[in-house]
């Protein structure tokens, strides 16, 4: 396959890297686009660093494998722990997330902005740093949400178990006078409907996946490698979940019935053509 019609891998510890999946659809309809979900190991957030690290390492090397000419990192919590290690071995570009407390900080009017994310995430010197750079005549609350990510996997989206959570988090960031929530894990996204809901509408819900997937249409520009096709790119999906179980998972979320392979050995697999 010419290096412009190869996939773009994409990959999550779960389906929360779906909702980056959706905005890099929307921005770049051409493109073929394989998916790699790790729920079976999913969440990431309260895992050990080395682990983190080992699974973005074989799920790099299995979308490697698959010819992918560039990878997204769908993830907070794999950006903060593992990606740099990531960039000294992998041949191809990579794409990753960062917090989007840089935009919230200038949307702002109350100068009080609230970071949801994995405790890894807000742990990480990624998020010290944009919090010393943004964060001057901003106060930035950081709420890591424990089970938040359990619950987009089972997705289970609206039920009271995922508001009263949600609430026992939104509240106190609201009552200290929060008018911006930056959803800095990509499982959140999903939940923004109830989020909104629950914060109302004079409060900015800030996500990067529509920067996330601008960012990787850069890059594909300046390596030249964007597709030069004129027809709609395919998706595939991988999981390490039981097969039904992510099936079912992934096409709720994703918005139509799709085909979930299993995240077995590249050489275990069909070539992505013949998938
Ligand atoms: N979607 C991942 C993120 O953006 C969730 C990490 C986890 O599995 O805890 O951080």
């Amino acid at each position: 396959m010419p290096p412009n019609e190869a996939p773009i891998g994409v990959f999550d510890s779960g389906v929360g890297g779906l909702s980056i999946l959706r905005s890099i659809r929307r921005e770049l309809p051409a493109e073929h686009l394989s998916y790699v979900a790790d729920s079976g190991n999913a969440p990431y957030g309260d895992r050990q660093v080395a682990f983190i690290e080992d699974r973005a390492t074989i799920i790099t090397e299995f979308l490697l494998a698959f010819g992918v000419k560039a990878i997204v990192v769908a993830c907070n919590t794999v950006t903060v722990v593992a990606v740099e290690k990531l960039r000294v071995w992998c041949p191809v570009p990579i794409v990753a997330m960062e917090p989007a407390i840089r935009p919230a900080s200038g949307r702002t009017r109350s100068r009080v902005v609230g970071v949801l994310a994995t405790s890894q995430t807000l742990a990480s010197p990624n998020v010290a740093r944009l919090c010393s750079l943004y964060g001057n005549d901003v106060r930035i609350l950081l709420q890591s949400c424990p089970g938040l990510v359990e619950q987009v996997e089972r997705t289970d989206l609206t039920s009271d178990t995922t508001r009263s959570l949600l609430l026992r988090y939104i509240s106190p960031l609201l009552e200290v006078g929060a008018d911006t929530i930056v959803l800095g894990c990509t499982h959140y996204l999903f939940l923004s409907q109830l989020i909104g809901e629950i914060v109302g509408p004079s409060v900015s819900i800030v996500d990067s996946a529509d920067a996330v997937a601008r960012e990787l249409a850069r890059r594909l520009g300046s390596h030249r490698i964007t597709s030069l096709r004129s027809q709609r790119g395919y998706e595939q999906f991988f999981s390490s979940a039981p097969q039904e179980q992510a099936r079912a998972a992934i096409s709720a979320l994703w918005g139509r019935p799709v085909i979930v392979h299993a995240l077995v050995p590249p050489h275990l697999h069909q070539t992505a053509n013949e998938l």
